[in-house]
């Protein structure tokens, strides 16, 4: 926690024209700065900085405000992580509230590790381009693997001496300590004889950036082909680093990835340094880990698209497999390419010209059916037991859909591809759906069952319960709701007041906003709670909905960009009509009643299904923590209704899914 007047001072010390300077070129004209807006392709600027009052504003893509939100949007920082930065560069002493004195040792620990791997990469670096067993040995290699000097400085690639302890004795001579040099894993020290030596010595190093692009962890790469010793040596776990949860690249790629929205991944880092030479900037590299989920995490928040690029041998195809899961289940559009086998997209993209290697690229990113349909097809041909088996692994990819109406997509386009009738595939689908409800139903009783257990022993520690429905996905689809469906009529049942259950006819918008409103649901998003408020306040006052130019024209320029982006958006996931004429599918009319109806239905659910599971973690957190006996009571008598309502629901949920 940053202190208020810490803020201030920090505001009050910033000009935003130096700090946008950094990133963007700017031009003095009359009182405001131009340049080319960093946030959208323009070739004239329309990108404007006004220093008197510290904003930005762009009038192409129309991006703006202060010089937070520059690098907040641009850097893609949190909003403590650019008070930091802006700390920082004006020298503005930040007093952390409330920090204990195990939190300060930590910070400063995770300094002093920083600092040297920082100390580290300039030193790898500079040896590999003035030393002369640097030259000879370390850049010879760079160049026979055809890297350039410019990619060479861009990665700040480096080379560490084979001298045993040629980097630990320099780093030990500048002052820094053994104790941090073993903790950043740059050092090793043997337990038998006590003594040092470097992790990296004899290889060339790939520095692993964080993502505003500091050095926390090292890669360094074998120049001989000797099978007895390993490849690639990586940094060891550290305060900083850890390899599930980094990128490597993504500091360069970020800007690139936002930019053309999709995301290429790959697996080496050899593979993700050269394509970036070859012109493809936007592309990470997972170094060879298993893909993990805070790695998808990380990749979501600069686009919801990605192509794997992996060797087509049977480890790659596995590996794809995996992964086309995971970025379902998360959400993310997946596409595939693979390359002939033996070649790794480095391989083939030093035989090919840059455009032939983009064409490739992009021509063979097939989608995830098709890439499985095809890699599957080939081998099950005609044999109905193995082709039965393939649709069943093409399903199983498509029930980790969240999105329902993605879900029916997918089918209609496997049953042209397959030959096969809808009706059969989606029921199969449902089946396996039903299969992975009760799976997740028996783990929450399973929960329970330890929460309970957790309550009466107050000494076990409150472990972590995933919310199955993170972020604000729920309360964002229900303003997609609203303006997607807004004056669509839908049936919905209700509970009469004669406590009847009927089925009765609504507009979309007022069924939604009045469910809201008797729950007494409340958004933790600002920007949804007001549009919330603005239809029912419209809604109540004029009896008719508002019209959507309400919002787009709005005084609010977060209410209003939120809303350009979220229509924006809606747009840019409608199924593209080329599909109709490839694939011969039919796209299922977003305005299928039934389809409507539902949708509508379960999204409600989620929504509530998130807000009691929200109520519920805290409640949890709260019986850790000892209480007066009548408050124990009153919040194990909430706790056990919520249980309850989130059985009813999650029944609710599975008979709509049936
Ligand atoms: N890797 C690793 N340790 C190993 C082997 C591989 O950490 N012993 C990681 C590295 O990050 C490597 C990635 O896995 O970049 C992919 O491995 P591989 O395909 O074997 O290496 P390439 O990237 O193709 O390396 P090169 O082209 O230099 O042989
Ligand atoms: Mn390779």
């Amino acid at each position: 926690m940053i202190k208020q007047e810490d803020i201030q001072k920090i505001l009050d010390a910033t000009d935003i024209a130096d700090v946008i300077g950094q990133f963007v070129k700017l031009r003095k004209r009359g009182a405001n700065y131009i340049g080319l807006c960093p946030f959208h392709n323009e070739k004239t600027p329309s990108f404007n900085v006004n220093s008197a009052r510290g904003i930005f504003k762009c009038f192409g893509c129309g991006e703006g405000g202060d010089a937070v939100r520059f690098l907040m949007k641009h850097e893609h920082f949190t909003y403590p992580e650019a008070l930091r930065f802006l700390a920082a560069r004006y020298g503005i002493p930040i007093e952390e509230e409330q920090a204990s004195p195990e939190a300060l040792a930590m910070q400063s620990e995770r300094d002093a590790v920083f600092h040297v791997n920082e100390f580290a990469q300039k030193y790898f670096h500079q040896i590999l381009l003035t030393d002369s067993e640097g030259i000879q040995i370390g850049m010879s290699y760079f160049r026979e693997r055809d890297l350039t000097e410019e990619t060479v400085k861009q990665w700040g690639l480096g080379y560490c001496k084979e001298k045993w302890t040629d980097f630990t004795d320099y780093a030990l001579s500048q002052g820094y300590s053994i104790d941090v040099l073993v903790k950043s894993g740059l050092t090793i020290e043997k337990e038998e004889t006590g003594k040092h030596y470097d992790r990296f010595r004899g290889r060339v190093i790939f520095p692993i950036y964080s993502v505003s692009g500091r050095p926390i962890g090292f890669t360094g790469r074998i120049l001989t082909s000797d099978k007895s010793k390993a490849k690639y040596v990586n940094s060891p776990e550290s305060i900083i680093y850890s390899k599930g949860k980094v990128l490597f690249g993504l500091h360069l790629a970020k800007t690139h990835i936002a930019k053309q929205d999709l995301c290429y991944l790959v697996e080496g880092n050899m593979d993700a340094v050269m394509m970036s030479q070859q012109g493809v900037k936007n592309v990470v590299a997972t170094s060879g880990t298993a893909l993990t989920e805070d790695q998808i995490r990380l990749l979501k928040r600069y686009s919801s698209n990605v192509t794997i690029l992996y060797d087509g041998d049977a480890a790659g195809i596995h590996a794809a497999f995996r992964a086309i899961d995971m970025f379902l289940a998360n959400g993310l559009k997946v596409r595939i390419v693979l390359f002939p086998d033996g070649d790794d997209p480095d391989s083939f993209a030093r035989k090919h010209t840059q455009a032939d290697f983009q064409r490739y690229i992009t021509e063979e990113a097939h989608d995830f059916i098709i890439f499985k349909t095809n890699l599957l097809l080939a081998d099950a041909k005609d044999d109905p037991v193995k082709r039965a088996s393939l649709i069943k692994e093409i399903l199983l990819s498509i029930s980790k859909i969240p999105d329902l109406i993605e879900r029916t997509t997918y089918i209609q386009q496997c049953s042209s591809i397959l030959a096969m009738k809808e009706e059969v595939l989606a029921k199969e689908l449902a089946k396996i759906l039903r299969q992975k409800q009760f799976k997740d139903f028996k783990e929450t009783e399973q929960e329970v069952v330890n929460t309970q257990e957790q309550i009466s022993d107050p000494h076990v520690a409150r472990q972590e319960i995933e919310n199955p429905y993170p972020d604000n996905n729920q309360e964002r689809s229900i303003i997609e709701l609203l303006l997607n469906y807004s004056n669509i009529i839908t049936r919905q049942d209700v509970i009469t007041e004669e406590d009847k259950l009927e089925t009765q006819t609504f507009m979309t918008a007022s069924y939604v906003i009045s469910d809201i409103k008797n729950e007494g649901i409340a958004f933790d998003n600002p920007i949804y709670q007001s549009i919330i408020d603005i239809y029912h306040d419209y809604i109540t006052k004029n009896n008719a909905l508002p019209d959507l130019n309400l919002f787009i024209a709005s005084e609010n320029e977060t209410l209003r960009k939120e809303i350009t982006a979220l229509l924006f958006e809606n747009e840019k996931y409608a199924v593209s009509p080329l599909w109709h004429e490839r694939y011969n599918i039919n796209i299922p009319d977003r305005l299928d009643p039934d389809v409507v109806d539902r949708h509508i239905k379960q999204t409600l659910l989620y929504l509530k299904w998130h807000k009691l599971e929200q109520r519920k973690t805290s409640i949890q957190a709260q019986l850790q923590t000892p209480q007066p006996e009548e408050d124990m009571r009153r919040l194990l008598s909430e706790f056990g209704f919520l249980v309850d309502c989130l059985r009813i629901i999650r029944k609710e949920l599975n008979n709509i899914a049936k």
